[in-house]
């Protein structure tokens, strides 16, 4: 089939800001879409998959400002780690656009001018309150008022900027959302987005001109354009649109609408409220469907690198490998519902589900036939020594194709994976109970008969799962189709999934087991990569961190023990120049106090961590540090230590870290020495 007749597929990830490192709530996002594109690719879609950075407005400037680099330089560099992640965990983009490459200002231009030829933009002056952090403007706040996105206090502003006729659209939407009930998954979220439209729609502003960094509005470049309009045009500019080039506009023709814009569930009003109205007004069609997913949750709250309590993809992905992340994320969390990540839960199922029931099924298979049948595939045969049980595999392996299929398809992975798995389990069973390392040591024709049938049985059902699964799982089955004495599994015509296929008599690959066990010194490596990850520099480790993620580049002679002292964090944005100095001010943005020891206990699970309650004179804090090996938790009581007071909480086993302790780092082992005082100094005395 030649790409022209094949039925197109056009999904897209939401672009992930560049102020924030990537961590598996991205990871989650950029997975869903990666299995849904394999899907699509082996039915025989031609599939067009997007991803990418959104690198404009006044969060990313101020991150750059903070680390003393461009702008341009540093989102490169927090560009690059995105990109470097996904290419890492395999995920099959087709393009990765960037807001700050020339063609999305292109396409960004393009549909403001559009827009604003069609008479759906103005010139007008808001006075009121706005939210510097969301780029909002709130209109129903009084000035001091917190911002109902962030609860930041919001500022009082009088601008002129260029307004989008929201209003024009309210009955347009509405009479969409009737007509297309497809548009907006899951029920709950289409719901809340008529609620919000039958309540009324205000005309929205759509520049800035408080800070430069974005896209120029065409002929007044005074102005920038609001990076929400900015980043949502991704879309279309990956795709060609606004290029003049006769290849551009084919591939816009091709591919737009898009199929498929996944998205979590906080950003839906933007995709569904102000993108539709966008592109009714410039006279494109608009999107088939925005597919809303909940949030991963770790130790009960949303994954966010302001609470401090992100889990980074590449700790799972080192030790358990890309599989194991995507199959808990897929399998564990209900799509569309919020989901919690813990790596007790992950190893639990990376052990019963991949390494049990997955593992052992393709390892003893393809074992026995590689014993008894030399590693060839084995003849069954049809007529002599069968039994039910034989068909029943059959049977439900021909089922869970079409369960799978349908599950998937609604997007469903959970239950999809189930459903796979029941196959998986029924294979087990199905040996356990036909036992053919019994039937192997018994003489006869019939014997050997019944012996190739079970084998042949279980690997024709391994075959079909692999097949099912690899969207999710796409390592670990390309593997097992190996050992099949299969070629790419990725191009395997899945619509033409059936029993029967595998090559009688083909040579099996090289047999190897395919998900180690993981003990439990695995769910310890994980948490400790976690604690010294968390004070690695970001983005790279050249580069400085954004502001407000501690980070240290180099290995200093004190450091401060906020967790494990392996690493040495310095707080906020302290960002060293080219060579290697800070300013004054940089240093005098750490506050440094002392503090009491008020009370101190070992935590639980670790014999690393204490936590401690400091009386810092103004408050008693709460802090966790990495010093339980060097100090016991009565030795502390009394003692006055120094304090990095203005750091930002974190969680270390659950317990919130409230600044750090400042620690020589002593010996190869970097054993801990708290630093204190000769003479005696009151509590909360500053240091500086
Ligand atoms: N830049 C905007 C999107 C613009 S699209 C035109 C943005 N970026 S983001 O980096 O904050 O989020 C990108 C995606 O990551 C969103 O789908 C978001 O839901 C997802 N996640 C970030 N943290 C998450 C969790 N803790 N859990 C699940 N997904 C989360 O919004």
């Amino acid at each position: 089939m030649d790409q022209g007749q094949k039925p197109k597929f056009y999904i897209t990830t939401p672009i992930y800001y560049v102020n924030a490192r990537p961590h598996i709530g991205h990871a989650y996002t950029s997975i869903v879409c990666d299995s849904i594109a394999r899907r699509k690719r082996m039915l025989g879609y031609d599939t067009f998959f997007l991803t990418g950075t959104d690198e404009h407005g006044v969060h990313v400037e101020r991150s750059a400002t903070a680390a003393q680099v461009p702008p341009q330089k540093w989102v490169d560099q927090v560009s690059a780690e995105f990109r470097g992640l996904f290419d890492r965990m395999n995920i099959t983009y087709d393009d990765f656009i960037r807001t700050t490459e020339p063609r999305h200002q292109r396409g960004v231009q393009e549909l403001f001018r559009r827009m604003k030829a069609k008479g759906f933009i103005y010139k007008g002056t808001y006075t009121g309150q706005y939210c510097v952090y969301d780029e909002l403007y709130v209109d129903a706040a009084k000035p001091g008022d917190p911002c109902p996105e962030c609860g930041r206090p919001t500022e009082t502003v009088s601008e002129e900027n260029y307004y989008f006729k929201l209003s024009a659209f309210a009955e347009k939407l509405l009479a969409h959302y009737k007509n297309h009930p497809e548009f907006i998954r899951p029920e709950t979220r289409r719901n809340e987005v008529i609620a919000f439209v039958k309540g009324g729609l205000r005309d929205l502003s759509i520049s800035r001109s408080t800070f430069k960094w974005g896209i120029p509005v065409p002929r007044d470049p005074k102005h920038v354009i609001y990076v929400w309009l900015d980043a949502l045009i991704n879309y279309l500019s990956a795709i060609g649109f606004g290029s003049r080039d006769e290849a551009d506009e084919k591939k816009f023709q091709r591919y737009w609408p898009a199929d498929v814009h996944m998205i979590g569930k906080e950003i839906i009003r933007f995709h569904c409220v102000y993108w539709p109205a966008f592109l009714l007004a410039a006279d494109l069609e608009l999107p088939k469907s925005v597919i809303a997913h909940g949030w991963l949750l770790f130790e009960e709250s949303k994954m966010s690198k302001s609470r401090g309590n992100i889990v980074r993809a590449e700790t799972v992905i080192d030790v358990l490998g890309n599989d194991a992340l995507r199959y808990f994320l897929l399998r564990e969390v209900v799509f569309g519902q919020d989901g919690s990540f813990s790596f007790d839960a992950l190893v639990q199922r990376y052990n019963s589900d991949l390494a049990n029931d997955l593992g052992n099924l393709a390892s003893r298979t393809l074992t026995m036939i590689s014993r008894y049948f030399n590693g060839s595939v084995p003849y069954p045969s049809p007529t002599v020594a069968r039994k039910p049980s034989d068909d029943a595999i059959k049977e439900q392996a021909l089922a869970v194709v079409a369960e799978v299929g349908q599950l998937f398809d609604d997007y469903q992975f959970s239950r999809a994976l189930e459903s796979a798995w029941s196959l998986i389990g029924s294979v087990n069973k199905y040996l356990v109970e036909q036992e053919p390392w019994i039937v192997a040591e018994k003489e006869g024709e019939e014997a050997r008969a019944r012996l190739a049938t079970i084998l042949y049985t279980a690997a024709e059902a391994l075959r079909i799962v692999a097949a099912l699964v690899h969207p999710v799982i796409p390592d670990s089955t390309g593997r097992i189709w190996n050992q099949l004495g299969l070629g790419d599994v990725s191009r395997f015509a899945l619509a033409d999934l059936k029993w029967g296929q595998l090559p009688l008599g083909g040579k099996l690959g090289k047999v190897e087991p395919v998900f180690p066990r993981a003990d439990k010194t695995t769910i310890e490596r994980m948490q400790q990569m976690e604690q010294e990850g968390s004070n690695q520099p970001s983005p790279a480790p050249s580069s400085p961190a954004p502001a407000g993620e501690g980070a240290h580049a180099g290995q200093p002679a004190t450091q401060a023990a906020h967790g494990p002292t392996e690493a040495a964090p310095a707080p906020n944005a302290a960002a060293p120049n080219k060579d290697g100095k800070i300013t004054i001010d940089d240093f005098m943005k750490v506050e440094l106090r002392v503090g009491q020891v008020k009370f101190a206990e070992r935590v639980k699970g670790t014999d690393k961590l204490l936590r401690l309650e400091v009386d810092i004179g103004t408050e008693v804090r709460q802090l966790v540090a990495g010093i339980a090996l060097a100090y016991s938790p009565e030795s502390l009581i009394g003692r006055k230590v120094v304090i990095v007071a203005n750091l930002q909480p974190r969680k270390l086993r659950g317990i919130e870290s409230n600044g750090m302790i400042v620690a020589a780092s002593v010996g190869e082992d970097g054993k801990p020495v708290l630093a204190g005082f000769l003479e005696d100094v009151p509590v909360g005395a500053k240091l500086k």
